[in-house]
């Protein structure tokens, strides 16, 4: 019995985890999750792609890494591998949870877990009638969601990643606008997802935690944080850099508390959470001094998004790599870094108690950025995960 690594493309996560995988001597068998045909009829099973039929390659596969980059096929995958009597890391459950930004929340509120005050209006802004007239609510959205938030209202679709669609209103006016800028769409299918802005400082906090089966769960002690003052989302792609920065046990213990919430008790299971600092006006440093020292810092980090972009990944994933670890820790061995890291850590120190969970990531990008500034492997936890589960 083996395990199975199912993906669409073969990105720098996945050839991350083929190389960890090899490494640590175990064999992977690939799934495809894109160009492939997985047909069921009375008494039929058939999986095949348009040159190779996988139906008996995947009778001999016990547990799945899904590594499905679209949420909507990761459900798909997760849900029909567990049917075929397969585990799935992460099961289809823990999926179907993490789609939803809303349904995390939920989860992580009700088990009294610190999150973003946030609201869900199960309405779109348009609808259509049968006679084709257009009926419009982003009158009474916008008055649900001053009534319940403010006048500060950060409007996210509720399945998306990377920052996408993520919008800040800070008066009537562009709250309007907000809303009926909101189509329904695959990352957003019904209504509007919307948050109180969290008066976070100039980063936020991606935390891994993680479980095999008969182990207890682990947090890992560091956390990425994404920093910059270039946009209210600290997205990396939007102009902003990584640091890492050790966590305080309370934060940990939380950590733990949400992963052991969104997996259900399952056995094994991997999560990446989103999680800012409420930190208000409570911070020991000037704005100034940071830019300025982010200023020095992206210096070093541009060599980073050189080699992050070179073509040479794609045809020889080593030797790419081993230049992407050079840049990194060229980068990280920097005054500035040093600097920055420090506010950061002393920072998530004095807000300990201010902190919230808003996301977690079923399935994370954590070759580059994870891997080499927090130092976590996540494809370790993924493969051990998997082994435990044979
Ligand atoms: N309520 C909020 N208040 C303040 N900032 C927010 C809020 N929600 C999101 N942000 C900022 O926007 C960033 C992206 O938010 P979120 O994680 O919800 O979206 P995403 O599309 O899943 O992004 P990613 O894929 O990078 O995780 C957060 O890291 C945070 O910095
Ligand atoms: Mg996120």
């Amino acid at each position: 019995m083996s395990i199975g690594l199912l993906y669409e493309r073969s990105e720098n996560d996945e050839n991350g985890i083929k190389l960890t995988a090899e490494q640590l001597g175990i064999d992977l068998t690939f799934i495809p999750f894109r160009k492939i045909a997985i047909t069921i009829g009375k008494n039929l099973l058939n999986v095949a792609s348009k040159g190779k039929n996988f139906t008996e390659v995947l009778k001999d596969i016990k547990v799945v890494l899904n590594r499905a980059q679209s949420k909507n096929r990761r459900v798909y995958a997760a849900h029909t591998l567990e049917v075929l009597g397969k585990k799935v890391i992460n099961s289809s459950t823990i999926e179907f949870t993490c789609y939803s930004k809303f349904r995390t929340l939920v989860e992580l509120w009700a088990l009294g877990l610190s999150i973003p005050k946030t609201t869900y209006v199960p309405c779109d802004p348009f609808d259509k009638t049968k006679d084709g007239r257009v009926i419009h609510n982003e009158l009474d959205i916008a008055d649900l969601l001053q009534q319940e938030i403010g006048t500060e209202v950060v409007i996210k679709p509720d399945a998306g990643t990377h920052g996408k669609g993520i919008v800040l209103s800070k008066n009537r006016q562009t709250l309007l606008g907000n809303i009926q800028k909101t189509e329904p769409s695959i990352i957003n299918p019904v209504g509007i997802v919307a948050q109180e802005l969290i008066q976070k400082w100039f980063y936020d906090l991606r935390i891994i935690v993680f479980k095999e089966k008969g182990k207890q769960p682990v947090c890992h002690p560091i956390a990425l944080a994404r920093a910059g003052f270039a946009d209210f989302r600290t997205n990396t792609f939007l102009g902003n850099l990584v640091f890492d920065a050790k966590l305080p046990f309370h934060i940990q213990k939380l950590a733990v508390k949400c992963g052991e919430t969104l997996s259900k008790n399952h056995d094994a299971w991997v999560f990446a959470l989103d999680a800012m600092v409420n930190v208000g006006e409570n911070k020991q440093v000037d704005d100034e001094i940071v830019k300025a020292e982010l200023q020095k810092a992206a210096e070093t980090f541009a060599v980073v998004t050189k080699i992050k972009k070179d073509e040479t990944r794609l045809r020889d994933f080593k030797v790419w790599n081993s230049k992407l670890e050079t840049a990194f820790k060229n980068y990280m061995s920097t005054e500035p870094y040093a600097k920055i890291k420090s506010i950061i850590e002393e920072n998530v120190q004095i807000n300990q108690a201010n902190i919230v969970f808003h996301e977690a990531n079923s399935c994370p990008e954590f070759w580059e950025q994870t891997r080499l500034v927090a130092g976590i492997n996540v494809a370790v936890p993924l493969l051990k995960g998997a082994q435990s589960l044979l």
